[in-house]
């Protein structure tokens, strides 16, 4: 992104400069002054349409007003408990979440960012089982911590210099079919990727030594690709047979994101830990281990703990979210916008051929630059970006390549709205072509 030679604005980036680890890297350098909805208003007074959701977090978009109201009346009545005090808004907050998570996933353990919730599960995992090995997947994002790093491979430079990480993690190919790591296109494949799974668990690790399987029932930051119903269907019956542990991590796919509350119900499946945060709270910080009594039930108290995890303030925010995307249908229009955008992005792929591939569920779509040969487009990508920016409308990368485009806007996002970002991306397109 371009710096405006704003005076203001270059004040403001020099002091944060000097201020915070480059590590931490920033998608824009718009300095926000307001953000309400999908609309964010910068210090210089243009307006963006965020379509990152500030990383798939503000599913009811910015600053909302029921969530507001909510976290008011929260902050005259306890803001912090330490695990020393019961409160309301934890309680109230776990009863609306049981509500909505799919089968008998009704027991949780609250934490406070998705990395945290990845640590708990397969500290659960390996709890529950006595079973050391974790098989993740090529091209995932679980998180930075240690441990969720040693998950993670979106790219090797997440883990460059933090080695050794976590011992006895295995890594199989996401079913990521425009790039299939088999080499298998949509009409040869025969899920080679699932037989190679099969075949770790006879090569690598044997099954009764394996404790979980985590998986992103959509990969994100890795890409947005969406697994075939069947690999996942077929996941389910192999980790059942085997007495393994299916972790969904719905951290980015949850709250939701994709059309439904959770991915998974996509597929039919039901994992037996999922791990849930960002669009959870609207932006407070809240996730969550969620799991079966049966499996809950086998750690005991002191196995796992935390000092701000649930806290009652994210808890209120948290009530007010599952309330709000209730009572406004948003699950029904993320899904209906959803569907229209990429009808409209399927057609626009036509005209376009360095718009490889089109994919997504919900609001949750990603579409892929392609050069001729279909090796990844960055430049052209940066350049579509840059012009969508300009226009006051933010759009976001993933995957490996960075040639990625994330549409991700919150559930409520009107057709209208839509209808605007994507008369936008179709112009930036348009015009990087020359
Ligand atoms: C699928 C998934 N898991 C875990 C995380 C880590 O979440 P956090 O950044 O809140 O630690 C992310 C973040 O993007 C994610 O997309």
């Amino acid at each position: 992104m371009d710096y405006t030679g704003d005076n203001v604005k270059n004040n403001i980036i020099t002091r944060a400069k000097k201020l915070f680890t480059p590590a931490l890297v920033f998608h824009t350098d718009i300095i926000v002054k307001k953000a309400q909805g999908l609309y964010v208003e910068a210090a210089d007074g243009k307006r963006y349409m965020d379509f990152s959701s500030g990383l798939a977090t503000t599913n009811i978009g910015h600053c909302p007003p029921e969530v507001i109201k909510s976290v008011k009346k929260q902050l005259d009545e306890i803001i912090h408990s330490g695990c020393i005090f019961r409160y309301h808004s934890e309680i109230l907050f776990a009863e609306k979440l049981k509500e909505i998570t799919p089968g008998e996933l009704d027991m949780f353990f609250f934490s406070n960012s998705g990395a945290e919730a990845v640590e708990g599960a397969i500290k659960l995992a390996r709890f529950v089982t006595k079973r050391q090995g974790i098989i993740a997947y090529t091209g995932a994002f679980h998180g930075r911590t240690m441990g969720a790093v040693s998950l993670t491979t979106s790219t090797a430079k997440y883990r460059r210099n933090y080695h050794p990480l976590l011992p006895s993690i295995f890594r199989a190919p996401y079913p990521y079919c425009y790039r299939c790591f088999l080499g298998q296109n949509p009409d040869t494949c025969s899920m080679d990727c699932f037989g190679y799974l099969k075949k770790m668990l006879r090569h690598e690790i044997n099954p009764d030594e394996t404790a979980a399987i985590i998986i992103e029932p959509v990969l994100g930051e890795g890409g947005y690709a969406v697994p075939p119903l069947n690999y996942m269907k077929e996941l389910r019956k192999l980790c059942t047979q085997h007495g393994i542990l299916l972790i969904a991590d719905e951290v980015q796919t949850g709250f939701g994101r994709t059309g439904k509350w959770f991915a998974c119900e996509h597929f039919g499946i039901v994992p037996d830990i999922m791990t849930i945060a960002k669009g959870i709270a609207s932006g407070f910080p809240l996730s969550a281990v969620v799991s079966t009594k049966t499996i809950m039930f086998k750690w005991p108290p002191g196995a796992h703990g935390t000092t701000f995890g649930g806290n009652p303030v994210s808890c209120a925010a948290g009530i007010a979210t599952i309330e709000t995307i209730k009572a406004d249908k948003l699950l029904e229009n993320a899904a209906k916008v959803g569907k229209y955008a990429m009808n409209c992005l399927k057609d626009m792929q036509k005209k376009y051929p360095v718009m490889g591939d089109v994919r997504g569920l919900g609001l949750m779509i990603g579409i892929e630059f392609v050069k001729r040969d279909r090796s990844p487009n960055r430049d052209f990508l940066k350049k579509v970006l840059n012009r969508c920016y300009k226009k006051g409308l933010i759009l976001i990368e993933c995957g490996i390549d960075k040639n990625i485009v994330r549409f991700m806007p919150p559930l409520i996002t009107t057709m209208k709205e839509m209808e605007k970002a994507l008369e936008i991306f179709e112009k930036a397109v348009a015009n990087s072509m020359s």
